[in-house]
């Protein structure tokens, strides 16, 4: 899986992914937007919104609410649909995503305070709901377990972790970009810079099978036509 030793700048990928997202921040809803390098055409265009619109009913419908969390939070693409729910907090490692995030939140006319944050480290308070948008595709198998175990101790009894994240398609990411090799795929910001990540398609069951290890119950996961995975889970 994916190489944990540093790379030529003394970096763990880790921190490099912490970075790229830092740098990336302002051309990331590029992403959910289909712009530029992010643009598979029309047609697949088409189907990524179709995809997108039934994560954000999926999301809708959540039955979150109480004290929320939202790890790795990033722009803040799901945050408004969460701070409408709850009290919500805000924490990713990059100051430069999550203040786009906070801008998101308030325009969305609601509320939510931020903090800089990692989402490995322990948790700060107790919460009913605790959200991840493509972040479990950034930790590799082996460290699965260990971030159910953390979402678990978020949680207050009953409270729901739930996330959304990626399917392997040739039509998600970047044009420029090639499918990830062992766990990590190389990514190019548009000025041409790159950086590691780790990216992982976790299987609906590894992830059924990995937050049953965790002791959460009542696991629903399903996926979209090509793009996203979806999943809630309660804890016991
Ligand atoms: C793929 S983006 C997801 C952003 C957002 N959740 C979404 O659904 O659009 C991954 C985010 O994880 C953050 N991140 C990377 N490593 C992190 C870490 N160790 N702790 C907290 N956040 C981290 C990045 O800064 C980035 O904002």
């Amino acid at each position: 899986m994916a190489d944990p030793e540093a790379n030529a700048t003394g970096d763990s990928i880790d921190a490099e992914m912490v970075r790229y997202y830092a740098a990336r921040a302002d051309e990331y809803d590029d992403w959910y937007l289909r712009l530029g390098r992010y643009s598979h055409g029309a047609v697949r265009d088409r189907a990524w919104r179709s995809d997108l619109a039934a994560a954000q009913s999926w999301l809708d419908g959540l039955s979150f609410r109480g004290r929320i969390a939202e790890l790795a939070a990033g722009t803040g693409w799901w945050s408004p649909t969460l701070a409408a729910k709850g009290d919500l907090t805000l924490y990713d490692a990059a100051s430069e995503p999550l203040a786009l995030a906070a801008r998101r939140v308030e325009a969305a006319g609601l509320a939510a305070q931020t903090k800089v944050r990692d989402a490995w480290a322990e948790p700060d308070r107790v919460v009913d709901g605790l959200f991840t948008g493509f972040w479990l595709s950034h930790i590799d198998p082996g460290r699965l377990d260990r971030f159910f175990e953390l979402a678990a101790r978020w949680l207050a009894s009953d409270g729901i972790f739930a996330f959304i994240d990626s399917r392997a398609d040739p039509d998600s990411g970047a044009q420029d970009h090639r499918p990830p090799e062992q766990g990590v795929q190389v990514r190019k910001l548009n000025d041409g810079t790159s950086f590691r990540v780790l990216k992982v398609f976790h299987e609906p069951e590894t992830l059924r099978a990995a937050l049953q290890r965790g002791g959460f119950a009542e696991i629903e996961i399903s996926t979209t036509d090509r793009f996203f995975i979806l999943g809630s889970a309660r804890r016991r």
